[in-house]
């Protein structure tokens, strides 16, 4: 191997924008140890929301100084292994999500690395964001069968998988989005009430057409749609807080309204928040469990077409997710 040296994405300042919060570094490429693997990656995930938090230090449960390494998930292919490394050969397809995913490679603890069929994009959407759709639904949301289950940003990375598992569990699924594109994604998924908020009003419909209320909500957008979320949850509704994508760019919106229990105490409604970091007790059998119904056709993933190449493009990556474009999971290729 001539190899010498590589790139990899870092924050080197705390900064409200990502794109000037980050810098590119050229590091040598070591050799791993006698457990360790070296992997080359072909694809990050892009978390455009984690990563903007991050860079703006309003992670709470992570302390980084910068510098700090930046991504997460990435996929590749071991090209070196340590003398005691057993389970892995040379060319074998591994996904990591250990921090630190945008970069072209990286040394790694064998047992920190997940053999897979193939170095696709696929993979990387079901580790670890179909993971957490998984479990906020299933552990957080205490999903049943034949309930109303609303998800917001229905066609987005972490959003179309929870659409897919919501129908796999028997419920009526409805799903927000933007536009015809995702619309169209979702109609395949088989999503059940689409709602454009763009051409109608989530507000509107949900009190129309669903009268006694939303059972269970997978809340990934914040703001306005949270509080529509809240005013329409059922009787002993679960509104699963997965994220707040609005505010991730701007400033926190400060609002003057009564305090959540007037809303919840009448319908014995209830708000939780979900983050996989702390409930990593379920990561093992739910990617199992994901990866099976992607091996055998149960589940679809779907990639956003939108071309990212190289380390250069994670910055215009973030940004395009941010701006609530993307269908699907948004990808960075090395
Ligand atoms: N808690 C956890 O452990 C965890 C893990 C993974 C992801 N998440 C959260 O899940 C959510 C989705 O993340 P993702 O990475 O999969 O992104 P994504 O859903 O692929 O992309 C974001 C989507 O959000 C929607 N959106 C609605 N209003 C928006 C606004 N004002 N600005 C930007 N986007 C807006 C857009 O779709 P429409 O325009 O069609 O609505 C956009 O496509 C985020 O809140 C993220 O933080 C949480």
């Amino acid at each position: 191997m001539n190899l010498k040296t590589y790139k990899k994405l870092i924050a080197k300042q705390i900064n409200q924008d990502f794109k000037s919060a980050v810098e590119i570094v050229e590091i040598p490429i070591s050799k791993p140890a006698a457990s360790e693997l070296l992997i080359q990656n072909k694809f990050a995930g892009v978390n455009g929301g984690f990563d903007t938090l991050l860079c703006r230090g309003e992670v709470p449960y992570v302390n980084l100084m910068p510098p700090f390494d930046l991504g997460v998930e990435a996929v590749g292919e071991v090209i070196a292994m340590g003398e005691n490394v057993q389970d892995f050969q040379i060319g074998d397809a591994v996904v990591t999500t250990i921090r630190g995913g945008y970069r072209e490679y990286q040394v790694i603890d064998a047992n920190l690395a997940l053999k897979v069929q193939q170095a696709t994009p696929e993979v990387l959407t079901l580790i670890p964001t179909g993971v957490s759709a998984l479990v906020a639904l299933e552990q957080v949301g205490e999903m049943k069968s034949n309930e109303v289950v609303l998800v917001t940003a229905a066609a987005g990375g972490t959003g179309h998988i929870a659409v897919q598992l919501a129908k796999l569990a028997n419920n009526h699924v409805i799903g927000t989005c933007s536009s015809e594109a995702k619309a169209k994604l979702l109609r395949e998924l088989g999503c059940d009430r689409i709602i454009n908020y763009r051409t109608e009003n989530l507000n509107q419909v949900l009190k129309q057409e669903y009268p006694n209320g939303i059972n269970l909500i997978f809340e990934c957008v914040g703001k306005d749609v949270f509080d529509t979320c809240v005013e329409n949850l059922a009787v002993r509704g679960r509104l699963v807080v997965v994220g707040f994508i609005s505010e991730y760019a701007k400033n926190i919106e400060q609002i003057t309204q009564p305090r959540l229990y007037h809303q919840l105490f009448w319908k014995v409604a209830s708000v939780r928040g979900f983050l996989m970091p702390h409930y990593q007790e379920y990561m093992v059998k739910a990617r199992d469990r994901l990866l099976n119904l992607f091996y055998t056709d149960k589940i679809k993933v779907a990639i956003d077409p939108t071309q990212f190449n190289g380390i250069e493009s994670i910055p215009a990556a973030v940004e395009y997710l941010l701006s609530g474009q993307n269908c699907g999971k948004v990808i960075v290729r090395f």
